[in-house]
C-alpha cells in the first residue's frame, strides 16, 4: 500500500512511474510543431488562403442531415445572472456525491446551453464567402467538434436523438422514439449518473476538418477546441439553471454506433449531463 509513502513529496506521477507511456509519448511527438514540419504545413495553409474555392470549402465547417425534421427553438433570451456567479456555481454533479433529479428542463433552458456554448456569434465576409464564428474559439475556425443531444426528458422535445444545427441554432432529428436514456446510459460507466439526466450532449470531433489544414498537429487542436467547447457547456449550463457532468465514462464505439456515426472519421469524444438545478448555490468552498 501507498500510506506509509510521505504525502509531501510523492505524486500518482512517482508511485506510478513505471508505468509505460510510450504509444503516447510517441504520438505527442508527432503532434509537435517542428523548424522543419513548419514549412509543411505554412505552405498547406497559404495553399488555402490563396484559393477563394478552399476557402469558402473551410468556412463551411458543419454537418448537416438534409431532409431531417427540423426542430426550433424558442426565441432565445440571455440569462440575467452574473459571469463571477456562473464561475463560482459550476459543479459537475459527480462533485456534489449524487445524481440527476429525474425531473424534466425545458428548451429554452436546452436552447440557452447551446446557443451560449457553439452557437453563431458574429459573421465575417470573406474572400471566399461568409466566414461564421461561433460562442467558443476554434483552431483557425474550422470547427471539428459537432454536437448531438439525446433528449430523454425536456419539455417541448419528443424524445429522441437529435443533431445540432449551430449556424441556424436547430435542431436536426436523426431518430425519434422512448426508450433512448435506457439506451444511452447503457453505453457509460456511469449509468446510473446518466439514468437520472434529463438530456445527454455527445461531442464528436470531425477531425479532418481539422488535420487537412494543421496534419497530425490538427489532433491536438481537436482535442483542445472540444476541451473548450465542454467547459462552455458548464458555464452555459450553469447559467441556464441546470445541473451538468462531463461524461468521458462512455465506450466510444458504441457511443458512434449509437449516433450512427463514423467511429474513425469522426469519433466520439465526450458526453456532456443535463438536469434541472435542485439545489442553490453549488460550490463546496466558499469564494
Ligand atoms: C474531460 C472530462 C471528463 C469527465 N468525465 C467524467 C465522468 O465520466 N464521470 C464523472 O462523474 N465526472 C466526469 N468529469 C467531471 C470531473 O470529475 C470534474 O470536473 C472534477 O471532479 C472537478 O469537479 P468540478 O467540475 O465540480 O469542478 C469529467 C470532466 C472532464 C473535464
Amino acid at each position: 500500500m501507498a500510506s506509509h509513502l510521505d504525502e509531501q513529496s510523492y505524486s500518482l506521477v512517482d508511485f506510478f512511474e513505471d508505468d509505460d507511456f510510450s504509444e503516447t509519448e510517441t504520438f505527442h511527438e508527432y503532434t509537435k510543431l517542428t523548424r522543419r514540419n513548419v514549412v509543411h504545413i505554412s505552405r498547406r495553409v497559404e495553399e488555402i488562403k490563396g484559393d477563394r474555392a478552399l476557402l469558402a470549402m473551410m468556412s463551411r465547417s458543419w454537418k448537416t442531415y438534409p431532409g431531417s425534421a427540423i426542430v426550433e427553438f424558442p426565441p432565445f433570451k440571455a440569462p440575467s445572472v452574473e459571469f463571477a456567479e456562473v464561475v463560482f456555481h459550476r459543479r459537475s454533479i459527480s462533485s456534489l456525491g449524487r445524481d440527476f433529479a429525474d425531473a424534466p428542463v425545458d428548451m429554452a433552458q436546452l436552447g440557452i446551453l447551446l446557443r451560449m456554448a457553439y452557437g453563431p456569434t458574429a459573421r465575417m465576409q470573406m474572400p471566399g464567402g461568409v466566414q461564421h464564428l461561433r460562442a467558443t474559439t476554434s483552431a483557425g475556425a474550422l470547427y471539428p467538434t459537432e454536437l448531438y443531444v439525446a433528449a430523454f426528458k425536456v419539455d417541448g422535445l419528443a424524445a429522441g436523438l437529435y443533431h445540432y444545427r449551430p449556424i441556424e441554432h436547430q435542431l436536426e432529428t436523426i431518430r425519434l422514439g422512448e426508450g433512448e436514456r435506457a439506451r444511452f446510459s447503457a453505453l457509460s460507466s456511469y449509468e446510473q449518473m446518466c439514468r437520472t439526466s434529463s438530456a445527454a450532449i455527445v461531442m464528436t470531433s470531425l477531425l479532418r476538418r481539422t488535420l487537412a489544414k494543421y496534419q497530425h498537429r490538427g489532433y491536438r487542436f481537436a482535442m483542445y477546441d472540444c476541451g473548450a467547447v465542454v467547459q462552455s457547456l458548464y458555464l452555459a449550463g450553469t447559467a441556464a439553471g441546470l445541473d451538468t457532468c462531463a461524461l468521458g465514462g462512455i465506450y466510444d464505439d458504441e457511443v458512434s454506433a449509437y449516433l450512427e456515426t463514423n467511429p474513425v472519421d469522426e469519433p466520439v469524444q465526450l458526453g456532456f449531463l443535463i438536469g434541472p438545478r435542485t439545489s442553490g448555490p453549488t460550490h463546496l468552498v466558499e469564494p
